[in-house]
């Protein structure tokens, strides 16, 4: 899914922002520059022995905090965080990170668990979340809402499991 919302292209620079073990790496092209980084040195030992089991020459993994990512502005082309913005404490700073890194026009594209539209089940997501919060994600994160707070529209979206719980969501950088 999330090479599809990617749309990329040869030579593009991709950034992935909380890589973990690089398990999104294995389904990305080889002919463009993936740059990962991950706050643990644990996760990115696993994802370095991913790249060198594989061969994926075309891959740079970096301990890097994503609320003050060291890259200058406008250096990528693409931009992913999968299974990550809930798990941040600030996810609005991240995303203004992730902003500011990509270049005017590129994509950032979020897979993720976004808070259920329907009254019900968004409530309960509302109710469980600082009890998930404790085990390491929130589930009340309303996309809208977040997005709209950091002067994003949604481009495209889809879901990525079967109800639809689960969102891929692609966003252009303005
Ligand atoms: C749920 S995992 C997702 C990993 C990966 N994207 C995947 O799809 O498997 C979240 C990752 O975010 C990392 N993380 C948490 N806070 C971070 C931060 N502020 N900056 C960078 N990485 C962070 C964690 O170390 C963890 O590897």
């Amino acid at each position: 899914m999330a090479p599809l919302l990617l749309d990329l292209t040869a030579g593009s620079r991709l950034l992935e922002v909380g890589v973990g073990t690089g398990l999104s790496l294995p389904t990305l092209p080889r002919n463009i520059r993936i740059t990962g980084v991950d706050l643990s040195e644990k996760m990115l030992e696993q994802a370095r022995r991913r790249t060198k089991e594989l061969r994926l020459e075309n891959v740079e993994l970096l301990k890097m905090d994503a609320t003050r990512l060291d890259f200058p502005d406008g250096s990528f082309d693409r931009i992913l965080a999968a299974y990550f913005i809930s798990v941040v404490p600030d996810p609005v700073m991240v995303i203004e990170e992730m902003k500011r890194v990509c270049k005017k026009g590129g994509y950032l594209v979020f897979l993720n668990h976004f808070r259920n539209e329907n009254p019900v089940l968004g409530s309960l997501e509302a109710l469980i979340s600082p009890l998930c919060y404790r085990i390491g994600f929130r589930t009340d994160l309303d996309r809208k809402k977040l997005l709209r707070e950091c002067g994003l529209e949604i481009e495209s979206e889809m879901p990525i499991d079967f109800l639809g719980h689960w969102k891929a969501i692609r966003c252009i950088n303005p």
